[in-house]
């Protein structure tokens, strides 16, 4: 395998010097990228693209020849699992992703199992040794799964959610049944997070998108206390490197202190918390990811790049422990201009902070 040339994403999650701050972007191939919308109109569909791992590959690289980023994330999607778990996944043009079959019940429960990695989900696998190879040690790789209760969300929904009637419904009126469905997503995800590591992911990313909907102590027992199974069943080394793991919550800002005990490296903050304060907080357990307002980029260049000097100097002084995101996933309709102008920025005006 080739030799990482820019490690300094992954030494950032490991809390050792970096002379610049790394930055990668959520979601940073996709929509808003005309040469994306090029490869997904030849797929056809959303999941031939996931589940062809040529193009899989293409669409991961795009990014990188376009802006200076620190990491690529491996094309792919939360929702692989229950697909693989037979709940049959398709996307509704306007609606988002759906299920042919839903979770409503125990029998329903009782017939979910782990999927086998090679057979149902090695096209993830195929993509990342694929794209290990062409990208060359350019950057590094993340692999990536939704959270048991993100997933959850979707597979007891049917799609999309407002309100989580269903699953919370579950939630309250059969504790048990929900706490069976989490525990198998949890063992469906560390296999799939370990073969994605075996495969060469060379860090780990767990999406807990829909966390933040829950009170405190819902969020204890219904979503972190699976992260943290999760976190703990990791492999964490591989090519004689640590493996890191970032844990990212939207919504989470109150329970940062929880999230910095489960053992991961690093935190993801959304916009809506003060990355200053969060430093105080956790700042010197965990390394934190984050946090820019996704609309910034709907702003002029000098004001995104104005903004990311905000978010660097709430930061502040320090050489290692701040990887710089947006707070969520980039929007389809920004310019990708703008995108360019966010991560030199970054890299230019951090550079003061990590003397
Ligand atoms: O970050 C990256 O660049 C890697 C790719 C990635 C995608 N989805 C590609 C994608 C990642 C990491 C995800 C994770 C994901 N998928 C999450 C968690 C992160 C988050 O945003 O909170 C969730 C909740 C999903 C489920 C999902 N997949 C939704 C809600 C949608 C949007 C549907 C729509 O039509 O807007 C998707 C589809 C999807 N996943 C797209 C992309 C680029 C757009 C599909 C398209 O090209 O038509």
């Amino acid at each position: 395998m080739a030799e990482l040339k820019n490690d300094r994403y992954l030494k950032a999650l490991l809390r050792q010097p970096v002379d610049k701050t790394p930055v990668w972007i959520m979601r940073q191939a996709g929509r808003y990228l005309p040469e994306y919308r090029e490869v997904r109109a030849k797929a056809g569909d959303f999941m031939t693209l996931c589940s062809t791992p040529e193009l899989a590959c293409e669409v991961t690289l795009q990014p990188l020849r376009r802006f200076d980023l620190d990491a690529a994330i491996i094309f792919s999607d939360i929702l692989t699992i229950p697909d693989a778990m037979g709940l049959g996944l398709h996307f509704v043009a306007g609606e988002g992703p759906k299920f042919n079959s839903v979770i409503q019940s125990a029998a329903d429960i009782a017939k979910l199992g782990v999927p086998d990695m090679e057979d149902n989900l090695g096209y993830v696998m195929d993509a990342i040794r694929l794209t290990r190879r062409e990208i060359n040690g350019k950057v590094p790789l993340i692999g990536f799964s939704g959270s048991p209760w993100t997933l959850a969300c979707y597979m007891v929904e049917g799609g999309s959610s407002k309100d989580f009637a269903k699953v919370k419904g579950m939630m309250f009126d059969e504790p048990k049944q929900m706490h069976a469905l989490l525990d198998v997503l949890a063992d469906s995800v560390i296999a799939y997070l370990n073969a994605q590591i075996a495969a060469g992911a060379q860090s780990i990313m767990l999406f807990d998108t829909w966390g933040g909907a829950l009170s405190r102590e819902n969020y204890q027992e219904f979503s972190l206390a699976y992260m943290q199974k999760i976190v703990s069943g990791l492999t964490r080394e591989a090519e004689g490197r640590t493996v890191p793991v970032t844990l990212f919550t939207k919504g989470g800002g109150q329970w940062l202190e929880l999230m910095a005990n489960t053992g991961v490296d690093a935190v993801g903050l959304d916009w809506t918390t003060d990355i200053a304060t969060a430093r105080q907080r956790v700042g010197e357990k965990v390394t934190l990811q984050g946090n820019m307002d996704p609309c910034v980029l709907y702003a002029s260049a000098d004001r995104v790049e104005q903004e990311v000097a905000n978010v660097l100097a709430g930061f502040g002084q320090g050489n290692t422990g701040h990887v710089f995101n947006l707070g969520h996933g980039i929007h389809p309709t920004i310019a990708p201009e703008n995108m360019s102008r966010l991560v030199d920025s970054v890299h230019n005006i951090s550079e003061q902070y990590h003397r």
